[in-house]
């Protein structure tokens, strides 16, 4: 195993819908292990492959940072089947540091994927796991929680952003 470096907004990878995994090979599951070393490492309670610079759709969530080993879910083209309620909490990116904002997002969801022996999963989340899987599922779309502020927030963030990182493509 070993830490990945994090890239960062106005990196084009992150701000691209990532492709779904055909294959669960070696390199797939090298990339999952990697990644909660790097999730681990930061410290941070979630990640998507497109913030280690891989566009494929996988994501990491631990919310005992490595505490305790049955937290750990990895998940392999998740889909989001059902959201529900809303709260509203801080949050932030580890592809966006400094910034933290108070987000909108579903305070419950269903969510469904693979796990690395390629067995489906599907689980109900609520609050904290509900709010990291909903932006660990943005990240594989392309998007960041600044895309859920209102518009003009998000306009004033991506106007410093952009300065700050050098993006050149707007979305
Ligand atoms: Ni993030």
């Amino acid at each position: 195993m070993a830490a990945r470096k994090i890239i960062k907004f106005g990196h084009p990878v992150l701000h691209r819908r990532a492709e779904p995994i055909i294959n669960i090979n070696e390199e797939i599951v090298t990339l999952a292990r990697d990644m909660v070393e790097t999730m681990y490492l930061a410290p941070g309670i979630g990640l998507a492959a497109p913030q280690v610079g891989v566009s494929q759709r996988l994501i990491t969530v631990d919310l005992s940072l490595g505490e305790k080993p049955d937290e750990l879910i990895i998940l392999i083209n998740p889909e989001i089947l059902e959201e529900e309620g809303e709260a509203i909490e801080e949050e932030g990116c580890l592809s966006v540091p400094e910034i933290r904002e108070k987000v909108r997002r579903p305070d419950r969801l269903k969510i469904r994927g693979f796990n690395l022996e390629g067995k489906e999963i599907e689980m109900e989340a609520y609050g904290l796991l509900a709010r990291v899987f909903s932006h660990e599922f943005d990240h594989l779309e392309g998007k960041f929680f600044i895309d859920r502020l209102s518009p003009l927030k998000r306009s004033l963030i991506y106007r410093r952003l952009k300065k700050q990182f050098g993006l050149t493509s707007p979305s």
